[in-house]
């Protein structure tokens, strides 16, 4: 068994969600809020490690009013456990949970379990069908994943998303180097994740779509 997966983003028209090296706010005030209630219904809320690294999220409901025992559980897919330890991902506001693989220096991985809870799983990269599992054990039955764009693929091609919420802010990027909502190796033609639209919502300028993904099983 494994957890229920929503994958919330928010990208550009041309389907960027950050520049090469930056986040950038892409999405309008009130499309934030509606993510921070979104947050309130999940039990975890998953990020990449370089989400981490370029943008210090706090990855807790903050922008709009909440105890501190509703911050979801944050989980930082991790390899070689290189989360700072001055991150904002570790501090006290919610408890987080570091999937890291047999690659991560057992240095690294004793500093941060002062902090958070390290699982291993997985040999060069996180195993992610595995960590979902080990979660769902763990009594973690929803995640909220929030990118970035190279987890969002591997969590596509293990088949482990089953809604998507996208946000499309009023904006162009473009650029080759800019991340767009999904990278990695890509699928190849007959592969593509098939989507049904399930709602189309204007919130001022921006439109958020819900779709569900279709699995061929
Ligand atoms: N607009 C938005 O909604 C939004 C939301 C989130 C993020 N972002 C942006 O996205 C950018 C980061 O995206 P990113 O693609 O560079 O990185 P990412 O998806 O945040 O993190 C990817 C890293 O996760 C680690 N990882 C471990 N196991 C993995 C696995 N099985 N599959 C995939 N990744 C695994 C890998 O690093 P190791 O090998 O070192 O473990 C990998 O390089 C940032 O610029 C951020 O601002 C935008």
């Amino acid at each position: 068994m494994k957890p229920y997966v929503l994958l919330n983003s928010a990208m550009t028209v041309d389907g960027k969600i950050a520049t090469e090296n930056s986040s950038m706010k892409i999405s309008c005030k009130k499309d934030l809020i509606r993510v921070h209630h979104l947050r309130k219904e999940f039990d975890a809320i998953m990020v990449g490690i370089n989400t981490v690294l370029i943008d210090n999220p706090k990855l807790t409901i903050h922008k709009i009013e909440a105890n501190k025992e509703e911050n979801p559980v944050r989980i930082i897919v991790d390899s070689k456990a290189r989360t700072p330890l001055d991150s904002l991902v570790l501090n006290n506001d919610a408890k987080t949970i570091i999937l890291v693989s047999n690659e991560a220096p057992q240095e690294n991985i004793d500093k941060l379990e002062k902090k958070s809870t390290v699982i291993v799983c997985g040999d060069n990269h996180v195993n992610l069908k595995e960590a979902l599992n080990k979660l769902y054990d763990m009594g973690i039955s929803s995640i909220l994943l929030e990118g970035g764009s190279t987890l969002n693929f591997s969590m596509f091609k293990e088949e482990l998303i089953d809604e998507i919420s996208i946000c499309i802010g009023s904006k162009i990027l473009g650029g080759k180097k800019s991340k767009t909502f999904v990278d990695g190796e890509g699928f190849k033609q007959d592969e593509c994740v098939k989507l049904e639209l399930k709602g189309i919502e204007k919130i001022d300028e921006d439109v958020v779509l819900n779709y569900k993904v279709i699995y061929d099983h």
